[in-house]
């Protein structure tokens, strides 16, 4: 008899261009899960929506997501493809999981910190913000997910699903299975390269963040002007050589070899022979991700795989919620 395999979900937001972040921390993680696990994988538009957004660049934004998650090899025969709008059970079990939260533990997260702290002094917060990791619990706890593979920035949320989801079960018995996350034991948060002490993402800043579909030779400048230390010594030490770890950490990722081994390798070379090899291997990746990405786009297959994706994703949400509606007494 064949085992039942363990469930997984992730989603990653329409919002801005996809980065080396995204790629390293979420995309390549979901690839090499893909054959142990059943996996359920989305575009969470919804998620684009906290904070304003052109509907030309989400449109734009979606096509792209999707088109890259096919490029990278996420085969639509094993993974169950999917955008969160076209299952309406997301923001219906959101509502339902936004009314099982409270202000203090949705107050106390780091992402909404972070991003609301970075609006003008004139500019109010926008109450989607604040909400957004009620409908991530929901996203996670309709398909009764055993793991969510993310990368740092996103663990929080996921360890606050695991309280809303213990929550819901005692107080209206069993319905949720508590999720665990996952992060890449190399490369859960890679950094700017402008400023290797924060985050590499959308919002932070333009110079330091590579944008898997950009022009490859703004993506080589980037890296070749990446911020290190004076002391040319190549080794990993996240503290005191942010940079050059951080470029260890890309390099490791993107050819399964450890940072030690290749610090050792490249140790006395100089840091622009180092960065020149580790920009050599990354646009050398985004060249053939990004071919592939526009014989997708091209190939008409993205409707066929979206919308046998949310009809399979459907399937398993209106149970759920069904289920939840049933125990809090609305149907
Ligand atoms: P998002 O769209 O901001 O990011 C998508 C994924 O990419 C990871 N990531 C990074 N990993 C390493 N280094 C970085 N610099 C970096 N930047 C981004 C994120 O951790 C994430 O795994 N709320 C989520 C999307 C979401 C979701 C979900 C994820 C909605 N519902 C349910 C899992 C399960 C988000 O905004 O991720």
């Amino acid at each position: 008899m064949e085992e039942t395999k363990k469930r997984m979900l992730s989603g990653i937001k329409p919002t801005g261009k996809l980065t080396l972040g995204n790629y390293i921390g979420a995309i390549k993680q979901f690839i090499t899960y893909q054959d142990e696990y059943e996996m359920y994988i989305f575009i969470a538009d919804l998620h684009s929506l906290t904070l304003p957004i052109d509907p030309k660049e989400l449109r734009e934004n979606t096509k792209d997501l999707i088109s890259v998650y096919l490029a990278c090899g996420l085969d639509p025969e094993k993974v169950v493809l999917f955008k969160q709008s076209d299952v309406s059970e997301h923001a219906e079990l959101g509502y339902v999981m936004t009314c099982n939260s409270n202000m203090g533990e949705l107050s106390r997260m780091t992402q909404y910190k972070d991003k609301s702290s970075k609006l003008g002094s004139n500019e109010s917060i926008p109450t989607g913000l604040y909400i957004y990791p009620t409908l991530m619990a929901a996203d996670i706890l309709l398909y009764d997910a055993d793991y969510v593979p993310v990368g740092v920035d996103q663990k929080q949320h996921v360890e606050l699903t695991r309280d809303l989801a213990i929550r819901f079960n005692s107080r209206y018995s069993d319905t949720f299975k508590v999720p665990t996350p996952i992060t890449a034991k190399t490369g859960a948060k890679i950094a700017s390269l402008a400023n290797p002490e924060k985050k590499m993402s959308k919002s932070e800043s333009d110079k330091g963040t590579i944008y898997l579909l950009d022009d490859l030779n703004i993506n080589r400048k980037k890296i070749m002007s990446a911020v290190t230390d004076s002391d040319n010594t190549i080794c990993y030490d996240p503290i005191n050589k942010p940079g050059i770890s951080n470029l260890l950490t890309i390099m490791s990722s993107l050819t399964n070899r450890s940072v030690e081994e290749i610090a050792n390798e490249y140790n006395g070379q100089g840091y622009g022979t180092f960065k020149k090899a580790v920009a050599d291997v990354v646009i050398n990746e985004l060249e053939i991700l990004q071919n592939k990405v526009n014989e997708i786009k091209k190939s008409g297959m993205i409707e066929k795989v979206l919308e046998d994706g949310a009809n399979k994703a459907r399937y398993l949400a209106r149970k759920k919620l069904s289920k939840v509606y049933r125990k809090i007494g609305i149907n």
